[in-house]
């Protein structure tokens, strides 16, 4: 079998640079180890920044999310049981972040692919990659029982960041830049109706919390957690015990309770690959890096590197340049660095360090920081804006 380019990964990256690639013309087919069910629904990421949304409008994929999607002015953060409002949109001149599930995305981007007629298959196994550094690289896999060998021209490594394409590449030739966490978020969904338009991050002595939703019936709920946290000592009661007890304000104000459909623990990571690309294999979204959620961007920084990718793929085609892929991984590094600061201090400012330890004077300091950034236009000015995100077209 032969195709411009292939992509290990049916996620959002995989899913959207296909459709991309599709509008432009080049053919592609798309390798995913999961099934279709799986992929959908894993419970992940929530928000899309302005670039998002403006993106997949561009690439009319935005009917749904405009019918669905709640579309949020400002987020709350609230720390000494006060919760403070910072207006985004008033401070980005007119900008917006959508709530909208990665579940919802992953389904119009399942259904977009399926529309064009060209190639999607789920369950695919031992998948390698091979001649990576040359013109004409190859993809190997089984399928249905059966053994295939995929030739590209390219091959777009869209596998997650336990995927397969990232250590395909020859250890001397990509370096890693990497910080774990102390900590983890204990998620759950509930069905009960979000008590507050909008997300509300708050900073407690006995850690963070997250009040985010999903719809107007469903809430979605943080808190900090240990990265190993057993999930089985959280029974639900407890969940919601500690739950309300961080992040009731002063006010009065509290998450409204119901059952609980969904929980899990996740882990937190800063990483980036540099380079994004070697040879002909090109990385794309959680492949290439990973931010902790606190900032809400590893879906977006995903849906910028398959545009970038998208375009340059495109570039080639029409000219033969190779000008633009070149550029792919600096193009894209820029802002996954600039996401990677951003989720880095919102994280650092928002999760309490080492329980038990003599962390009196970073506590001190968090709410020093949470007191400047509530306060001065300046501050939340700069939230704001790393927070509905940068644009993703004009990049
Ligand atoms: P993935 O979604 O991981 O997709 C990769 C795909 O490749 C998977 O389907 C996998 O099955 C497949 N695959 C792996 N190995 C192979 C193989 N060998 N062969 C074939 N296929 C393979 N981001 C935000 O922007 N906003 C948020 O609010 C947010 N919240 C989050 C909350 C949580 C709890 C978590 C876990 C993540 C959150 N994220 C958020 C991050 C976001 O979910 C990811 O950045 C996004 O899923 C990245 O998409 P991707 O397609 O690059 O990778
Ligand atoms: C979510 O709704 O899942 C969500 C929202 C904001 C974040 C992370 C996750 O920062």
């Amino acid at each position: 079998m032969k195709t411009q380019v292939g992509i290990v990964g049916g996620g959002p990256s995989g899913l959207l640079l296909a459709h991309l690639l599709h509008l432009q013309g080049i053919d592609s087919v798309v390798l995913e180890a999961r099934s279709e069910e799986y992929v959908i629904d894993r419970v992940r990421a929530g928000v899309l920044e302005q670039g998002m949304v403006d993106l997949l409008d561009a690439v009319g994929l935005g009917d749904r999310l405009h019918r669905e999607g709640l579309v949020h002015h400002g987020i709350n953060i609230s720390f000494g049981g006060t919760r403070h409002r910072i207006d985004m949109h008033e401070l980005t001149g007119g900008r917006a972040i959508t709530v909208y599930g990665q579940n919802e995305l992953q389904k119009d981007l399942n259904e977009a692919r399926r529309a064009t007629g060209r190639p999607l298959y789920h369950e695919v196994e031992s998948l390698t990659l091979h001649d990576i550094d040359s013109a004409s690289p190859s993809i190997r896999y089984w399928h249905n029982g059966a053994a295939h060998e995929l030739r590209c021209d390219f091959i777009a490594g869209c596998d997650g960041f336990h995927g397969i394409s990232r250590p395909s590449i020859p250890e001397s030739a990509i370096k890693f830049f990497e910080r774990e966490y102390p900590f983890g978020w204990l998620g759950i969904l509930a069905e009960a109706a979000p008590a507050s338009e909008e997300l509300v991050y708050t900073w407690t002595e006995r850690g963070f919390s997250l009040f985010s939703m999903r719809s107007p019936r469903i809430t979605r709920l943080y808190l900090q957690c240990a990265p190993d946290e057993d999930i089985n000592q959280w029974p639900d009661d407890r969940i919601w015990e500690e739950l309300l007890r961080r992040l009731t304000t002063k006010d009065g104000w509290k998450p409204n309770v119901g059952p609980v459909l969904q929980k899990g623990v996740t882990g937190m990571r800063s990483f980036v690959a540099e380079p994004m690309q070697f040879g002909r294999l090109f990385l794309a979204g959680d492949a290439a890096h990973i931010v902790p959620p606190t900032g809400a961007k590893g879906l977006n920084l995903a849906g910028a590197d398959v545009y970038v990718l998208s375009q340059a793929l495109a570039e080639f085609y029409k000219s033969r340049s190779e000008t633009l892929l070149k550029e792919y991984s600096s193009t894209c590094l820029r802002r996954v660095w600039r996401a990677q600061r951003f989720s880095w201090w919102m994280t650092s400012m928002l999760h309490v360090f080492g329980f038990g330890e003599d962390t009196a004077f970073d506590r001190r300091r968090q709410l020093a920081e949470l007191d400047y950034l509530t306060s001065s236009r300046a501050a939340m000015t700069s939230l704001a804006e790393n927070y509905v995100g940068f644009p993703i077209i004009e990049s």
